[in-house]
């Protein structure tokens, strides 16, 4: 049955053009005559009846901001019986027939145990910048966070190469590798370690005194956070034991969350936030709306967290050779 009114909320990290995929569900849920509200901070917001409606308005001059305006949380209380049994009470109360949830990996199996227990429906979609979602090629937050990243990138090359430096520059993505590999490619990385593959760190000593040896003026390594070798600073230090370089380190930390979302993100934000919206008024629910070779699928919500998104091992390849 096509609803009536709709809930939509921001969950987990925040990711650049989150704004613009609630614009675009707020705005074609009132084209076609559904009333959208807003819950604040995330799930805390549906236990705690922290809502508003948005109207057009509400939306306006928000496409290009990063952040999200309603806010968002890692809800613990959520995983709680008695926390879903208040969240339950707050959609009967305000007669909200469906949910949409922005977020990542936790958002989504927050929705699927929701939609378990209560037989509520909810559609998904994928607002993270780790890339780390089954179901979508891209999810909403990713492009920017590369770009930002990147910029910060080739600033640092700017310093590396000038004193001869060797660099281990710590990129986010939790337990993937995507914004890593994505950065190391773009950025003309010597190499980049991610969490998908074992990291052979006297394979990299020896590759960075080669590096050396043949006059290589910077050597920028990117190190994703989930490395299972360890942070920046433990790799700098273990390739410091074998080699005696002196090296620095960066991480790029939040700035990697913020800032303007970029065309793509603008772009996949707004049809996924209008598909979502059309996917409830065709009554499907229990799922995430994604981009899969440019077409929009909906994937099962347990499919999207319980299955590995798979890294592409070419570009693996084509970095090392690139490097040489
Ligand atoms: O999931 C997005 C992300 O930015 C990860 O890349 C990072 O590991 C994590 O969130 C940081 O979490 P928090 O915002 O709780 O510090």
């Amino acid at each position: 049955m096509r609803p009536k009114r709709i809930g939509i909320l921001t969950s987990g990290g925040d990711a650049p053009g989150m704004n613009a995929a609630i614009r675009a569900a707020v705005r074609t849920a009132i084209h076609y005559q559904i009333k959208i509200f807003g819950f604040k901070h995330g799930y805390n917001g549906v236990i705690n009846g922290d809502i508003i409606e948005l109207k057009r308005n509400s939306v306006a001059n928000t496409i290009q901001r990063g952040g999200t305006i309603l806010g968002t949380a890692r809800s613990t209380e959520f995983k709680t019986d008695p926390g879903m049994a208040k969240a339950k009470k707050t959609l009967k109360k305000h007669k909200i027939d469906a949910l949409i949830v922005i977020g990542g990996d936790g958002s989504m199996k927050g929705a699927h145990e929701f939609t378990k227990k209560y037989r509520i429906k909810i559609i998904g979609l994928p607002g993270t910048i780790d890339n780390d979602l089954f179901g979508t090629d891209f999810t909403i937050g990713f492009d920017t966070a590369i770009n930002s990243a990147l910029e910060a990138v080739d600033k640092i090359r700017d310093t590396a190469s000038s004193l001869e430096r060797l660099f281990f520059i710590e990129v986010m993505g939790r337990y993937a590798g995507f914004i890593g590999l994505a950065v190391g490619l773009a950025g003309g990385a010597e190499d980049v370690l991610i969490p998908e593959t074992p990291t052979d760190i006297n394979g990299l000593a020896k590759q960075i005194n080669r590096n050396i040896k043949k006059g290589k003026k910077s050597n920028i390594v990117i190190v994703s956070e989930g490395d299972e070798a360890g942070n920046a600073f433990i790799i700098g230090e273990k390739i410091k034991a074998i080699l005696d370089e002196d090296y620095r380190v960066a991480v790029l930390g939040y700035i990697q969350r913020g800032g303007s979302p970029s065309a793509s993100d603008r772009i996949l934000a707004s049809k996924l936030g209008y598909a979502a919206v059309y996917g409830l008024k065709k009554d499907m629910h229990g799922c995430m709306v994604g981009e899969i070779n440019k077409k929009i699928v909906y994937t099962p919500f347990e499919k999207t967290y319980s299955r590995k998104k798979k890294i592409d091992p070419d570009i693996y390849t084509i970095i090392k050779i690139l490097a040489e």
